[in-house]
């Protein structure tokens, strides 16, 4: 397989995902799981907007996921106009594939509603103010995203998720006027791929590392990290990237401190302030 001919066969795809024959292809295969595979972010977009009623449909695919105890804790706001993308980008620490792409969705961990529905019938609501209910709704807002991602790619869109939206939270409630018990859990840049930086399947870690049968066991874990390692190696070759590090060095240089997460090492007192107490 070379770049100009993407991966398309189960073999391919597992191939690819991996950076190696390291899954063989079973006898279990569908549509769903071709496409599942064959995710890469986009970050570079044409202008093209999306056609009629994608938007909707990318939102019944969302709502169509699991959500805990029905409570549909999520929301979701379009945002399609060039100037609030652009303010977006900037809070996102200027990253041009918000302002490129025709559609942004921020996807919100929403307790509000239940807030404002419990109010009108007069009963109290005080389950809300803890961290079980915030990572209950930031669960449900996770999945319903990813069901959006795999609905946009599978009508040959692009997208690409937006952590970013957390590095000034309180500055992202006011421009999207939030109401207190909504929190931006993050922003999908969706839209066409330009054609010729068509992104390539980025390897993930062997199963050894993120399968545990059982019990957790670490037992297999430096040599499958040490396998990635050569895998990444390989990829960034080929797409002609040059990265600092292997992804044990990069990914601890990820984590070293308070100063490599944007700004998001207050984010638990910009939570208190936005109307999530964590109690
Ligand atoms: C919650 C979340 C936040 C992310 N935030 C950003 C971001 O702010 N900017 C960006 O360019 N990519 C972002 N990404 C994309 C990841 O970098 C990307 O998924 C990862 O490198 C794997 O590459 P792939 O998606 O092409 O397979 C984010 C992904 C997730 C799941």
């Amino acid at each position: 397989m070379t770049t100009t001919e993407p991966a398309t066969t189960a073999a391919e795809l597992l191939r690819a995902r991996y950076g190696a024959d390291r899954l063989p292809a079973g006898e279990s295969w569908s549509a769903a799981i071709s496409a599942i595979l064959q995710h890469r972010s986009i970050r570079s977009y044409q202008g093209t907007p999306l056609p009629e009623g994608a938007l909707e449909l990318l939102v019944a695919a969302a709502q169509s996921a699991s959500t805990s105890s029905n409570l549909q804790a999520w929301s979701v706001v379009a945002v399609e106009t060039p100037a609030r993308r652009g303010r977006l980008a900037q809070l996102a620490g200027d990253q041009a594939h918000i302002r490129q792409a025709p559609l942004f969705l921020v996807w919100l961990a929403d307790l509000s509603r239940l807030a404002r529905a419990a109010e009108a019938r007069g009963m109290p609501h005080a389950a809300l103010d803890y961290t079980e209910m915030f990572l209950l709704a930031a669960v449900d807002a996770a999945l319903a995203a990813q069901n959006a991602a795999v609905a946009a790619e599978s009508l040959g869109m692009g997208v690409v998720y937006i952590g970013g939206m957390r590095n000034r939270p309180e500055d992202v409630a006011a421009e999207l006027g939030l109401p207190p018990g909504a929190f931006a859990v993050f922003g999908m840049c969706v839209g066409y791929p330009v054609e010729d930086s068509a992104a390539a399947i980025k390897p993930r870690l062997p199963q050894a590392a993120v399968l545990h049968r059982e019990r957790y066991d670490t037992a297999a874990e430096p040599a499958a990290l040490e396998e990635y390692g050569r895998a990444m190696d390989a990829f960034y070759a080929e797409q002609q990237m040059r990265v600092r590090g292997d992804w044990v060095e990069h990914s601890a240089r990820r984590v070293a401190g308070p100063e490599t997460l944007s700004g998001r090492d207050t984010l638990r007192a910009s939570l208190g302030r936005l109307g999530f107490p964590l109690k």
